[in-house]
């Protein structure tokens, strides 16, 4: 309960203290400050979320797929994560600036720029995946083409033809591909919140100089870049291929040395899956002895599990069987979908399919929803106009039933838990508590609200919990 309602002299005498073992003290909240509290939140548009995180800039790197290949199930937990996660942090009072890193740079789309280049001019073209999972088994099977990919590789990062106009070809079918996807969901983040591993490939030179000359990276005698762990030397971050491609690593590192040096965010966060922990941990790490990240930026992997298929192994583009994001989007409802992935433990493996956990007690998303419709309608049943913006007076009420005491305690918690999982970045626990602010409503709802209440007090806690509700699926971005 916040410190306010509790604040007056005649409330801490009415406190009830109470031994609990040797480790509890239990307190028993008056039922005067209990419905206090119902008043003041209604009067208060933030809901009791304080503004923890108000004059933060943050990025977030997020949503960050391949081209050249269809978004999966898998990608939509990085996209919903990412999304919730900046919703999260602007109702905390940051400022968020959404970066997508799409990957268009590296050797995947080269694999598929040579295919393509190999495939005679009129054979139809596959679709994206098919196109995909062609060229990578290829890639795998035939060490002749590999080494065709390499050359294309280095043609395509050095803009000659015709790697080059295949290459801007695909970034604009994976546009088109993505955008319908992130419309859908309605996230956040547009195709302007992409800014591609191609964008920062003028600095990709200086970056690798800068490091080679700290002594932070090392050529190697076949000619590759890498930074050496300074904790583990057995650990290397591969910088620049031996042949002079620029590696996976080579667009981040550029990336977080631009974000830092030119827009000193307090946070910067990486939305990705945690086969990627090692990854992220050498990049700050290099970040870090190269100057450019230091005690004024926290840099922070936000790590989930991977999302595998019926079969447990991780979903991928290029094996067959993936289960593309249309298809969960075609099968479930969005608010279904996104209640699905973010009720996950963040860190946990997620197991396709979705109806093994959507199924499980009834549709959550439904659930919560219906639980607010029922909350607007009782409101609006119970009370015809808008008084809440200033503190309602209730008439008498007797004493707070254990029904009304639950759901007022957990109308209460919300800007806690809010405030929380800006700190743990795991909005699983919104998805908990407005599962449980539900089923308090209903609780309450079924035992009349409170005992000889008037039709006030009961229109007011339907308002709280609609608005809490609203809010709380805001967030999540229902
Ligand atoms: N495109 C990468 C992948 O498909 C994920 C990108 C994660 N973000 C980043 N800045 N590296 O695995």
């Amino acid at each position: 309960m916040t410190r306010a309602a509790l604040d007056t002299p005649a409330d801490r005498e009415l406190f009830a203290v109470e031994r609990s073992g040797a480790e509890y003290l239990n307190f028993t909240v008056p039922d005067s400050a209990l419905r206090r509290q119902v008043a003041a939140r209604l009067a208060d548009p933030k809901l009791g979320v304080a503004p923890t995180m108000s004059g933060q800039t943050v990025i977030v790197d997020g949503s960050a797929p391949n081209i050249a290949k269809q978004l999966h199930a898998g990608h939509l937990r990085g996209l919903l994560l990412a999304d919730a996660l900046s919703r999260i942090l602007r109702a905390l009072g940051a400022t968020v600036v959404l970066r997508n890193q799409l990957g268009d740079w590296g050797r995947p789309a080269a694999q598929v720029i040579r295919l393509i280049m190999e495939t005679p001019f009129d054979t139809p073209r596959a679709g994206p995946n098919q196109l995909y999972q062609q060229a990578s088994v290829r890639y795998r099977d035939d060490p002749a083409f590999a080494a065709r990919v390499t050359d294309s590789l280095l043609r395509m990062q050095d803009e000659q033809e015709p790697e080059h106009t295949i290459w801007k070809t695909l970034v604009a079918e994976s546009e088109r591909e993505f955008g319908p996807v992130y419309r859908d969901l309605g996230l956040l983040a547009t195709l302007q919140d992409f800014w591609p591993e191609s964008l920062y490939r003028d600095m990709l030179p200086d970056v690798v100089a800068e490091l080679v000359a700290a002594g932070i990276a090392v050529i190697q005698r076949s000619g590759a870049v890498v930074v050496v762990s300074a904790a583990n030397p057995t650990r290397r971050l591969n910088v620049r291929s031996a042949e002079g491609a620029y590696r996976y690593a080579a667009s981040d590192l550029a990336a977080i040395r631009n974000r830092l040096l030119e827009s000193r965010p307090d946070r910067v966060l990486y939305v990705a899956d945690n086969r990627q922990i090692d990854y992220f941990r050498q990049i700050f790490d290099t970040a870090e002895r190269a100057g450019w990240l230091d005690q004024c930026t926290r840099a922070e992997h936000v790590a989930f599990g991977t999302v595998c298929g019926p079969d447990q192994t991780a979903l991928a583009s290029h094996r067959d069987g993936a289960i593309l994001a249309t298809d969960v989007l075609r099968q479930y409802s969005v608010p279904a979908v996104k209640f699905a992935y973010l009720s996950h433990e963040r860190r946990h493996v997620i197991r396709m399919p979705l109806s093994r956990w959507t199924g499980r007690s009834g549709d959550d998303a439904d659930y919560v929803l219906d639980a607010l419709r029922r909350a607007e309608r009782g409101a609006a049943a119970l009370l015809p106009f808008e008084s809440a913006n200033h503190p309602m007076q209730f008439g008498t009420i007797g004493p707070a039933s254990a029904a009304e005491r639950q759901l007022v305690l957990r109308l209460d918690a919300f800007g806690a838990v809010v405030t929380h999982v800006g700190e743990s970045l795991a909005p699983e626990h919104i998805c908990k508590y407005l599962r449980s602010l539900a089923k308090d409503f209903s609780i309450c709802v079924r035992s009349g609200f409170a005992s000889g209440s008037d039709s006030a007090y009961a229109a007011a806690l339907c308002l709280l919990t609609a608005r809490t509700l609203r809010t709380g699926l805001d967030l999540i971005g229902v």
